[in-house]
């Protein structure tokens, strides 16, 4: 039983663990906006303008951002402390010891690895598209895995013992699907190499790639500015800011907070990066506050405009930012923001990727799981054996599971660590008042308290379902613990 209640010291931040201290304040900044502008703003926005929160979208904004900030805050408070064990997973065990850590570590490594996985797959649509355009579309067979009709039944129909019903219409209209979603493969294999080539290579790809995705922003706003009916904005809240449909669905502005919350996800992976980073207690906290805040205004400005363009019912499209463009009359603009789509989602990718790395790497060096995941080579200075295997691991996900219900788990992983962060902060200011803060959030406990009611209160208007899928999740995980973290652990052993 004392064992789950085992801490390890709070660590110097500058320790060498053998990965290569390169990254700058800049260097964390952009990483950050890398991972959070993509599918959430580029996709998500319409959907959830026409059908939680109208044009009220922006308030959602604010509100996932509001909930955002005083987690970020609070990462910031931590990364500056516990400068040497970076990531929500590093910060819980400081705080609660080594099993809600693993909890936690367990968690984001759902949070990294679905969001990889399930943006690869939104990936794979943008570029097919793009192929098409130039003649040289892929047959849909290779552009889609197998839909969960099809699995059930090479299952010999094991799924229905989950409830999933293969007589259901959603069943049956989604047919078999193709037989495997290539490209989704094939982005994840090449971002593996890039991040096995090392990190400093593939953070200045990142920035290019930033570049143009923060560039074709820049053209939609210059072109939306000028086509902005204010008629489109009212009524500003058709939903109200919290409602039922008769079908039980939970609507309005709250409930599309949670559901663009998905945009904010990764700028807590700018906390994997304290290893690389080259003064990680002043520039780890840097980077992710000044990411969070940048793309914050960036949301509230695009999901404005954007329901000022076009009517709000419209919205529900796949590539809403391009369709509105080109409703407009736009094409070439439409034509710019799906390039800028592909490389913007490409960014998430590869940093949600890099922090998915970066966090088996501490938990394994922590002994919570096997040793072989921790290794660094000597050469690339990177942690090749968890980078090919997590990247095979997600490569078959995205290429052959239907992923679509599964990317809601992604918020409620990410936002009970960002409750387990901002508790972090309150318990460590009680038991570690004496502990150096280069960063302390302002008014003593009020923000880290409404930390967790906010982030809490997103998690409570998630879906039914995606509490039961995370629960599950959660379970494995405890096996897991009970069976080989808990006897492996470091602390276990070394006491
Ligand atoms: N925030 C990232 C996105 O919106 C995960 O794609």
């Amino acid at each position: 039983m004392e064992a789950l209640f085992r801490k390890k010291a709070i660590v110097d931040g500058n320790e060498d663990h053998g990965l290569k201290r390169c990254l700058s304040a800049t260097d964390l900044t952009l990483l950050g906006i890398g991972a959070i502008i993509g599918t959430g703003i580029f996709v998500l926005t319409g959907h959830a303008a026409a059908t939680q929160s109208g044009p009220a979208v922006v308030l959602s904004f604010v509100v996932a951002g509001l909930a955002c900030g005083f987690a970020a805050l609070a990462y910031a408070e931590l990364a500056s402390m516990v400068g040497g064990c970076g990531s929500a997973y590093g910060y819980s065990y400081a705080a609660f010891g080594e099993f809600l850590a693993w909890i936690i570590g367990w968690d984001l490594i759902l949070e990294y690895g679905v969001s990889v996985a399930a943006v690869a797959n939104g990936w794979s649509g943008y570029f097919n598209n793009a192929l098409t355009a130039i003649g040289l579309g892929l047959p849909e067979y290779l552009t889609k895995g197998p839909t969960t009709g099809a699995w059930n039944m090479y299952l010999g129909g094991a799924l229905e013992t989950f409830g999933f019903d293969p007589q259901s219409e959603q069943a049956i209209k989604a047919g078999m699907g193709g037989i495997v979603n290539l490209p989704a493969v094939m982005i994840i294999l090449a971002l593996m190499v890039m991040l096995i080539i090392g990190i400093k290579q593939s953070s200045k790809l990142n920035a290019v790639m930033v570049a143009v995705k923060l560039l074709t922003i820049a053209v939609f706003i210059s072109i939306a500015v000028f086509n902005v009916h204010p008629e489109n904005w009212s009524p500003f809240m058709p939903f109200g800011w919290f409602d039922h449909t008769p079908d039980g669905h939970t609507i309005g502005v709250l409930a599309g907070a949670s559901l663009v919350f998905f945009a904010y996800v990764g700028f807590d992976a700018v906390s994997t990066a304290v290893e690389e980073a080259k003064d990680p207690q002043r520039d780890v906290p840097k980077g992710i506050i000044y990411s969070l805040f940048f793309c914050t205004i960036i949301y509230i400005i695009v999901s404005g405009l954007l329901t000022g363009i076009v009517p709000y019912r419209e919205l529900n499209v796949s590539s809403p930012v391009a369709h509105a463009l080109q409703v407009i009359g736009y094409n070439w603009g439409a034509a710019l923001v799906a390039t800028g789509v592909i490389f913007g989602l490409t960014t998430v990718m590869l940093v949600l990727y890099y922090g998915l790395t970066r966090v088996i790497v501490a938990i394994s060096r922590d002994g919570l799981m096997p040793k072989y995941f921790s290794t660094v080579n000597a050469t690339t200075q990177t942690p090749v054996n968890v980078t090919v295997i997590s990247g095979l691991v997600m490569a078959l996900a995205a290429g052959f599971v239907p992923l679509g219900t599964l990317a809601e788990l992604v918020n409620i992983g990410t936002l009970t660590a960002f409750v387990m962060v901002c508790a972090g902060v309150i318990v460590l200011r009680r038991t570690h008042p004496e502990y150096p803060r280069p960063y302390k959030m302002p008014f003593g406990i009020v923000l880290p308290v409404l930390g967790v009611l906010s982030c809490g209160a997103l998690i409570a208007f998630l879906p039914l379902m995606t509490h039961l899928r995370f629960l599950l999740w959660l379970a494995v995980g405890l096996i897991f613990y009970f069976v080989y973290s808990m006897r492996h652990s470091k602390l276990a052993t070394q006491s």
